[in-house]
């Protein structure tokens, strides 16, 4: 059954690296889109038909679809005039892990309030399992209106060019057949890729924590093997190469100074907390946070050991960060192991500055030649390109005395050659 054709107008709710791709796409495919968000500024540029973001990696075609969409802050006009209405609206943590449903919850009441009947509301939000049917159907449910509701989680990678929000498969499920194969059609009008129907809501929730905690207690396992084989003198880089070349059973995953985004970061709090209130415990995911909180403090404790070794006191320090942005080429600072690194620094009083191209609000330079003119000693926290391209011998120019390269980015046996001090994240 595909309902798709019918559907002519669609709003999509909180316009950000998952909802802003999906409403391009939508007018990209000839239907008439509302963007709905809570930030002025934001929607402001929109209309003036300027992306947000620094990192816009959506295909060409589909950012020209960005004067099409009718962006708003009044989310009750866009519903009432909507056939389909997709919420993508962020779903964090707050200071204690636990599920922060905010905006979900304020979007639902303002959908609930001007929704009309039959339409198909869709939630893309990271949810933990239960929550379309426990949290947002009674929410919906005080319309009064007959509609249809789907959960159909977004798995977009930012920055990744090969897997768009086009080519991406999904998953998806209703809370009943008749959503389940409106929200279907929905989506097999709007990409090229396998869309899955999943025979529970819960399930399709379930599948998008579990990819993401798939993510990070390996991720959480490889840091603490570079943490042991740093003290047994083992570049884990050489023993990924050589797993790697195992054709089954073997993925790699890479150590570095922290896991940060939107997703990695939070979605496994999102299913401890739920389970917790089941009466289970998620021993493992807990443990796997712990390990991959703990890295912002060990790449500066690297840093120390290797400053004690010079002879200098951090106190004081000229220390360069390279990096703000939790991963290469992107702008999104949210969960960034950045922060912490810079709060422990700030703490020992050394002496900082801050560089990433992409995140101009918390560099304290506008550029790489800077950063190294005034820096004695460099902690890389993100592997930008501008970075890992440089040429080596700079940093000698620059008289850069200690490296400390959290991404293992950068040519570990040219640096020493130059003389300069290498300690990355399992090797040195
Ligand atoms: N960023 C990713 O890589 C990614 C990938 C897959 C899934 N997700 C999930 O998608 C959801 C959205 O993430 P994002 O990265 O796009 O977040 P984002 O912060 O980039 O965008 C969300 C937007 O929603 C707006 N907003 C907040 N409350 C609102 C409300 N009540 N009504 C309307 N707009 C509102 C915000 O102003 C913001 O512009 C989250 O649940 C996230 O876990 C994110």
């Amino acid at each position: 059954m595909n309902q798709v054709n019918k559907v002519k107008n669609i709003a999509v709710i909180g316009l950000g690296y998952v909802g802003l791709p999906l409403a391009c796409l939508c007018a990209y495919k000839g239907m008439h889109v509302s963007g709905v968000d809570t930030d002025n500024n934001k929607v402001a540029l929109i209309q003036k038909g300027v992306s947000p973001f620094m990192d816009q990696n959506l295909p060409k075609e589909l950012m020209q679809s960005l004067t099409s969409i009718n962006a708003t802050t009044d989310i009750r006009g866009a519903v009432g005039k909507s056939e389909v209405i997709v919420v993508c609206v962020p779903t964090p943590v707050n200071n204690e892990h636990l599920p922060d449903l905010k905006s979900l919850k304020e979007a639902c009441t303002g959908i609930a309030e001007s929704i009309v009947n039959d339409s198909l509301v869709i939630i893309e939000s990271t949810i933990s399992p239960g929550t379309t049917e426990d949290v947002v159907l009674p929410i919906l449910k005080k319309s009064g209106k007959k509609f249809f509701l789907a959960h159909c989680p977004e798995r977009i990678d930012p920055g990744n060019l090969k897997y768009t929000i086009r080519n991406l498969p999904r998953v998806l499920a209703g809370i009943d057949d008749e959503s389940t194969e409106k929200a279907f059609g929905f989506y097999k009008s709007i990409i090229d890729a396998e869309i899955m129907r999943l025979r529970s809501v819960k399930a399709a929730e379930a599948t998008k924590i579990m990819e993401n905690t798939f993510r990070d207690v390996n991720i959480a396992f490889v840091n603490e093997m570079a943490k042991s084989f740093d003290k047994a003198g083992i570049d884990i880089t050489e023993v990924i190469k050589g797993a790697s070349t195992k054709p089954f059973g073997f993925m790699p995953h890479y150590p570095g100074a922290g896991v940060g985004g939107h997703c990695i970061a939070v979605d496994p709090y999102y299913l401890i907390s739920k389970a917790k209130q089941m009466g289970f415990s998620h021993d493992f995911l807990i443990l796997a946070r712990k390990i991959n909180e703990s890295m912002p403090d060990y790449v500066v404790q690297l840093l120390n050991r290797k400053l004690k070794s010079a002879g200098v006191d951090i106190r004081g320090a000229k220390v360069g960060i390279l990096g703000i942005a939790y991963k290469p080429e992107v702008s999104d600072v949210r969960e960034s192991p950045f922060f912490k690194v810079k709060s422990i620094l700030a703490k020992k009083e050394a002496k900082l500055e801050v560089y990433d191209p992409y995140v101009k609000e918390y560099s304290t330079v506008s550029s790489m030649d800077e950063i190294l003119e005034i820096s004695d000693y460099l902690l890389l926290i993100t592997g930008h390109k501008e970075f890992t391209d440089l040429e080596i011998t700079k940093f000698r120019e620059k008289k850069i005395k200690i490296i400390i390269d959290g991404r293992n980015c950068l040519d570990m046996e040219k640096i020493k050659e130059l003389g300069i001090v290498y300690h990355g994240i399992g090797r040195n």
